[in-house]
């Protein structure tokens, strides 16, 4: 039997001669090492279009696409950002449950990090799963130009796949001529979130990749985009919902239309076809017709594997709240009828159109404002998140996981995430554990809401 880093390897090497730019070739190379990882952010170029290359890409790195970097569960991980952009950026690790002062956020938990200047990341990542990274400083410009990179934490104790494949799916605001045009409308940010004109799975239009024919393939997907909620769909190939935000589910079920917004993650077995050359297509469903994101085929002889063979991924070590100790947390998503600026130092997108517990809050990093609410340490709290908006907002915690308790207007299993996608007039319950320290932004992550109003933070201490 292959192990699993052959197996890794194979895979990388078989799609290198598709469409694919061996996104599975890029594991192994930056495994948990002593030494920092050098994330160098830079403006680049990137071959987005036919239309030649897109100037003014940002990236970690020259290559145009950010890396994948690659972690280890309970092990130490450093990474040193160095600023080669013209302006101050930061990292922010979407979904990892570490240490205030690495969470990113300029003003906040970290100075910025001026141009020219670097900035020491360390930290040990409690949970395995797919996760991701991005500045948390002028975000609609700086992830809207590239800036979103997936993380994998691997735990040793995770089944065994055939491959793995990580797909960063995200658009990119260009004109006909490739380069990029204005990042929003404001009509559109008082509404949905203004779309890209480009969609990319990692930053390559409906890219194919190869895949053992019969065998299983972890899909570790990260929705990055700004914008874009995906209804997900796979044609041609049995696909089995492993872990939604980094977290096991409590039971697998086949994708059928999943949505997932900006900020979300989505693991997939995907059970390949057992024909040589069939293909396994992954769809968004939103909208009119279908829209291939990205698609796998089939090669070599089947390996004949069976979903009912693949083992159990391990839980997180996330506390579980005391429900019937909880303290209760309002959270209520309005639009506002004011229009005016809201002020922040990660630059402002100049309107304000959303507002939680009816402020409409700065961007980026909420400024001096006072906190939403002051958490004790160690106790449970459960968020009574209210959606008073025609849309869909995507809220994100970070620094805690939450448990999914309840919907006022669907079934909800207990998942365990850092995003929540709640729907127009819908009303969830989230439980968590106050156990980390420190200041925490709650936002949602359509960047636009974002910056229009849509964020804040809870002091935990
Ligand atoms: Cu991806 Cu403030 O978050
Ligand atoms: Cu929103």
């Amino acid at each position: 039997l292959l192990s699993r880093r052959n197996l890794l390897k194979a895979s990388a090497v078989a799609g290198a001669y598709g469409v694919g730019i061996g996104v599975a070739g890029k594991f192994g190379l930056a495994e948990a090492a002593p030494e920092p990882q050098l994330l160098t952010a830079v403006k680049t170029e990137a071959m987005l279009t036919e239309a030649g290359p897109t100037r003014d890409i940002m990236s970690w790195g020259h290559d145009g696409m950010p890396p994948t970097l690659m972690m280890r569960k309970g092990r130490p991980y450093a990474a040193r950002l160095k600023n080669g952009l013209d302006e101050p950026t930061t990292i922010h690790w979407h979904g990892l449950r570490i240490d205030n002062r690495m969470d990113g956020v300029p003003f906040m938990t970290q100075p910025y990090v001026y141009t020219g200047d670097s900035f020491d990341y360390a930290f040990t990542p409690p949970d395995a799963g797919t996760f991701w990274y991005h500045p948390h400083c002028n975000t609609l410009t700086q992830m809207g130009h590239g800036m979103t990179g997936v993380i994998v934490v691997e735990d040793p104790a995770d089944p065994e796949f055939d491959a793995e494949v990580v797909l960063n799916l995200r658009d990119w605001r260009l004109g006909g001529d490739g380069q990029f045009i204005a990042a929003f409308r404001p009509r559109d940010a008082a509404k949905t979130g203004t779309y890209g004109t480009v969609r990319t799975a990692n930053w390559h239009q409906e890219p194919r990749y190869d895949a053992p024919a019969g065998g299983l393939v972890r899909l570790r997907i990260a929705v990055t985009d700004v914008t874009r909620i995906f209804s997900l769909k796979m044609e041609g190939a049995d696909a089995t919902v492993i872990a939604i935000d980094g977290n096991p589910v409590p039971k697998r079920f086949p994708l059928d239309l999943l949505q997932i917004g900006p900020g979300q993650r989505l693991d997939l077995a995907v059970r390949m076809p057992d024909d040589e050359g069939a293909v396994a297509t992954l769809e968004d469903i939103r909208g009119t017709a279908p829209k291939t994101i990205a698609s796998l085929r089939a090669v070599g002889s089947s390996l004949k594997r069976d979903i009912g063979d693949l083992g159990p991924l391990v839980d997180n070590p996330v506390p579980e709240a005391d429900l019937t100790a909880a303290e209760q947390i309002p959270l209520v998503l309005s639009a506002t009828a004011e229009n005016a600026a809201v002020e922040s130092i990660c630059g402002t997108l100049g309107y304000s159109f959303w507002a939680i517990n009816k402020v409409p809050w700065p961007g980026d990093t909420p400024d001096p404002t006072a906190p939403l609410a002051e958490l004790k340490l160690g106790k449970s709290y459960v968020f009574n998140l209210e959606n008073t908006t025609p849309h869909a907002h995507p809220i994100h915690l970070h620094g805690m996981s939450f448990t999914v308790i309840s919907s006022s207007t669907r079934e909800v299993m207990p998942l365990v995430s850092d995003t929540y996608l709640i729907q127009p007039d819908e009303k969830v319950q989230l439980a968590f554990v106050a156990d980390n320290p420190g200041d925490w932004l709650l936002h949602c992550h359509i960047i636009e809401h974002q910056k229009t109003g849509m964020t804040s933070y809870l002091r935990v201490s």
